[in-house]
């Protein structure tokens, strides 16, 4: 497929209309971590070699290397990818403004042990695309010693054209609450709309098509290693997120003869950089490989609960994992709560009241929670730091502990979470943002003494 370059910019509603049919009518490979292959001109793809000494129809052979070429093969990630012009061919890259963005290390405010949370974010001046509309609540670790992650969100109402983004430092997991995406990447093109999420790897350069003339979203922007599924242990071969429900895009690229100024926006320790390319940096014709984006429907989610009785324990809800070097212990798990059958027996079924070692970044993409009464609303989130105490909140606990006991489907939410080892900083806007919930301690107040010695 070769694209047009205009697609989904606003005005009329006509080239929306045009992305959401692109968005509907695209094809896939399906698998996660598949060594997959795709090209958008049969012959483009160079068969038995990576780089003959001349590439097919002229093309340019470039490799992107996710992880270091001598990581095991478990782990090992890189695409070669073969391409009009080589990403090589570009001016200096100037910084420029970081606008919301920030990254890790954070050190802006002091790390505060209180629960926090927020109110979706206010919606965005005109003209704001996806990575002007992003916009950091916190995180941890260091993006230069690939580590620790980060929270973002992202409001917008205008689409990406003339302008690509890709992260030096981390990935990308990007989670729609609100309006779908077209996202445009080196490798082809992805449909995400809210429920979905999107993985856009290290370094692989994207721009993001609004189907819906706004969006709103979270990103966990993982620093670490890649995101991958759980092992599952006793669970046996199969549920959890399945991989063959990942899909990865068909090769599909831009071709500017004319010499169409493209600006690259490259986010690298922290700050935006940009440079300003000839020509547009998705001309990707062919490609093979394993560090690729992916795009994931919850709703595909198998979830495991108890048969018996007691809530497991939510880490029974992840669906992607960045392991650390401690086996067991995620630098980030990215966990759901989809739609599910409650049926534990003399059982307090909502989540428990908890204290964590780990840090829990909360959002939700649609409904309810079932932990929360109110407050906790579609496009906002909540924080709960290391050690900080939490959990089901007066009006659900004194529900919840009186119920009777029959099968209960939990059908009208889709909330999740970032859990990491670290704690997650915030920024000095998110501490300042009017849409910061004051009095969020409060629903934990009047939980009544019923202790009878
Ligand atoms: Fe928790």
């Amino acid at each position: 497929m070769v694209l047009g370059t205009g697609d989904g910019s606003g005005e009329g509603g006509t080239e929306a209309e045009e992305a959401r049919k692109t968005a509907e009518g695209l094809g896939h490979l399906t698998g996660f971590g598949n060594q997959h292959s795709s090209e958008a001109v049969p012959g483009a793809l160079p068969l038995g070699r990576n780089a003959p000494q001349r590439a097919p129809l002229g093309l340019y052979a470039e490799q992107l290397s996710g992880t270091a070429f001598t990581e095991p093969r478990a782990h090992n990630r890189r695409s070669w990818l073969y391409r009009i012009r080589p990403s090589a061919a570009h001016p200096r890259f100037l910084r420029t403004g970081n606008g919301g963005l920030r990254g890790a290390p954070f050190t802006e405010t002091e790390p505060d042990p209180n629960r926090l949370r927020w109110n979706p974010l206010p919606d965005p001046p005109r003209g704001t695309d996806f990575v002007a509309g992003l916009w950091t609540l916190g995180g941890n670790g260091d993006a230069a010693q690939r580590t620790g992650m980060a929270v973002h969100l992202y409001a917008a109402d205008t689409s990406m054209t003339d302008r690509v983004f890709g992260d030096s430092d981390g990935e990308l997991l990007i989670v729609p609450e609100r309006g779908g995406l077209l996202l445009h990447t080196e490798f082809g093109l992805l449909r995400a709309e809210p429920g979905h999420v999107a993985l856009i790897p290290r370094g692989v350069r994207f721009r993001v098509v609004l189907l819906d003339g706004q969006a709103r979203g979270y990103v966990c922007e993982n620093y670490g290693q890649p995101f991958a599924l759980p092992e599952l242990g006793p669970i046996g071969a199969n549920g959890l997120a399945n991989p063959r429900d990942f899909l990865a895009p068909v090769a599909a690229y831009e071709d500017d003869a004319d010499g169409r100024s493209v600006q690259v926006l490259n986010k690298f320790c922290g700050n935006l950089w940009a440079a300003d390319y000839g020509h547009s940096p998705l001309d990707v014709v062919a490609w093979h490989g394993n560090h690729v984006p992916y795009v994931y429907d919850l709703r595909r989610f198998n979830v495991m609960g108890t048969v018996s009785y007691d809530h497991p324990d939510p880490s029974i809800f992840t669906v992607l994992t960045s392991p650390s070097d401690t086996p067991g212990l995620a630098g980030v798990d990215f966990v759901v709560f989809a739609p599910r059958w409650l049926v534990g027996e003399d059982t307090f079924r909502p989540p428990y009241f908890h204290r964590n070692v780990m840090s829990e970044y909360m959002g939700l993409i649609e409904g309810a929670y079932d932990a929360k009464a109110e407050g906790f609303v579609p496009g906002g989130g909540s924080l709960h730091n290391m050690m900080s105490a939490h959990g089901p909140d007066r009006e659900t606990f004194e529900r919840a502990s009186s119920a009777e006991l029959r099968p209960q489907k939990i059908d009208d939410g889709l909330a999740f979470m970032f859990e990491t080892r670290w704690p997650v900083i915030p920024t000095a806007q998110a501490l300042q943002a009017e849409h910061l919930q004051s009095g969020y301690d409060e629903v934990w107040q009047g939980l009544q003494r019923h202790f009878r010695p």
